[in-house]
């Protein structure tokens, strides 16, 4: 990787669900073209989130220092800054991949008569950011196995133990859950528990890709098959995967003209390049994740049914963070000693006020918003228990109340139902009802939003 631009959608999804918490943000590649620059900036500055993507940083603020981060590779830490009438404490830091500069980040604390606030904001901001470039690290070739899948509830024990019988198979697996729960994490295990671990795992987000490179990102093209091709043609994932499994993620928003296509591949176990003539076998095995249950695109014909039973031979049904809040301390555990370990602090424990709000809570984003919550939590502290005043999640507020109602009463899926639409709401009040703005708070995709709002009948 030698740019941000050459990040997928999926890194960007990340990155903006972990900068919307930020007050002001903003991100530039090499060049000093914009990538990333938050609502509440946008507003602060009186600009407009769209006018800013996109354009070159010096172009808005002429004044900027970010460019004098990417020449010199050096961090700017808490430096007052007056810009467009207003005083700001800015923090510039270079983005580097494997000791090359790729971008800089700046982020800034408006909140003057909140100096002490502001102090500990800013080393849970310097988290954020190792966490992301941690998330670039993992996602990127890490791999996992079921042992290090964190959870003993039974609902879990369940998921782990179809996923190692899962293995022993060929067969296509399909894992639902909703965001945050693990899919991933469970496509990599399964992949590594399996007869094929020593092959490749090759992913592709099918909610990422143009409609119009999709054949050629799948079955790859042979070369001369249109303009621009590459010399010598090009292996599509397909190819690339052979002799390992493929994991489809997000397959739900896989466009229905290529659901025909995937499906004549596993049916037929071959196919050919975009372009090409001779067939090429595809020894793969498929795993796909989605995050809408999808027999309600099937019954709403946007899914085929055939494919839809292709994929579903086994299905992985992961559970939601508030269907087992048993494994809630497990995983606190887990993640206060992996940043222990990473990040050099010195976190005790948790005292019980903050895991009662955390067990209460209904985890909208499940395990990731809760490992979020905790390396946030973590860096603020430094050393020590963790308490309510580090959880920046809750500004110190006490949501118990809230969450308790939400799992005491009547069934599971009812609690499931009544949080999922109370986190909706909010979402759609703090972004004045703009569904993809909303998604991006409740970390996932607009389509999936939309399902969602049908299926509880909120439109
Ligand atoms: N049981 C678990 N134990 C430890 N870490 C977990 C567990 N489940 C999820 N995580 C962590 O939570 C984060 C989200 O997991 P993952 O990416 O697998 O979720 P997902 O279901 O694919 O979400 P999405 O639908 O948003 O893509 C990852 O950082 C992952 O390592
Ligand atoms: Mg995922």
């Amino acid at each position: 990787m030698t740019n941000l631009k050459d990040l997928n959608s999926e890194f960007w999804a990340n990155l903006e669900t972990i900068f919307s918490g930020f007050d002001g943000a903003i991100i530039i590649d090499t060049e000093g073209t914009i990538m990333l620059f938050t609502e509440f900036y946008a507003q602060q500055m009186g600009l407009s989130r769209e006018d800013t993507l996109g354009k070159n940083v010096l172009d808005i603020f002429p004044s900027t220092r970010l460019m004098e981060v990417i020449e010199s590779g050096k961090a700017i830490i808490a430096e007052p800054w007056e810009q467009l009438g207003k005083g700001h404490v800015v923090s510039r830091v270079p983005i580097t991949v494997n000791g090359r500069i790729i971008g800089a980040a700046g982020y800034n604390v408006i909140a003057y008569d909140k100096m002490p606030q502001f102090l500990t904001r800013l080393s849970s901001l310097n988290t954020e950011l190792s966490y992301y470039k941690e998330t670039v690290k993992r996602l990127s070739g890490a791999r996992y196995s079921l042992a290090s899948i964190i959870g003993n509830s039974q609902p879990m024990l369940e998921a782990k133990e179809k996923a190692r019988q899962v293995a022993g198979t060929s067969a296509p697996v399909l894992i639902y859950g909703e965001t945050g729960t693990g899919k991933e994490l469970f496509a990599h295990a399964i992949h590594q528990e399996s007869a094929r671990r020593d092959g490749p795992m090759v992913r592709i987000n099918c909610a990422g890709i143009p409609e119009s490179l999709m054949e050629s990102e799948f079955f790859g093209y042979e070369e001369g098959a249109f303009t621009g091709a590459r010399k010598g043609g090009k292996p599509g994932k397909f190819e690339l995967a052979n002799k390992g499994s493929i994991f489809l993620d997000e397959i739900n928003d896989l466009p229905y003209a290529m659901q025909a296509k995937l499906l004549r591949v596993l049916q037929e176990r071959e196919f050919d390049r975009v372009g090409g003539t001779r067939m090429v076998e595809a020894d793969v095995r498929v795993i796909s994740a989605s995050n809408v249950d999808l027999r309600i695109p099937v019954a709403e014909n946007l899914f085929r049914r055939d494919l839809f039973y292709r994929l579903n031979v086994f299905f992985i049904r992961l559970p939601s963070l508030r269907e087992r809040p048993e494994d809630i301390p497990l995983l606190v555990d887990y993640f206060i000693e992996r940043q222990n370990t990473e990040n050099g602090t010195h976190i005790e424990g948790i005292d019980r006020e903050a895991m009662n709000t955390i067990i209460n809570y209904p985890w909208p984003g499940n395990v990731r918003e809760l490992e979020i919550c905790i390396e946030r939590a973590c860096l603020d502290a430094q050393t020590g228990i963790l308490g309510l005043e580090n959880l920046v999640r809750f500004g110190g507020r006490r949501v118990a109340e809230q969450g308790d109602h939400s799992r005491t009463v009547s069934g599971l899926k009812e609690a499931r139902e009544r949080a999922e639409k109370d986190a909706i709401v909010l979402a759609l009040r703090h972004t004045n009802g703009n569904k993809q703005k909303a998604a991006d708070l409740l970390g996932i995709h607009r389509t999936s939003l939309y399902y969602k709002l049908r299926e509880y009948d909120m439109i």
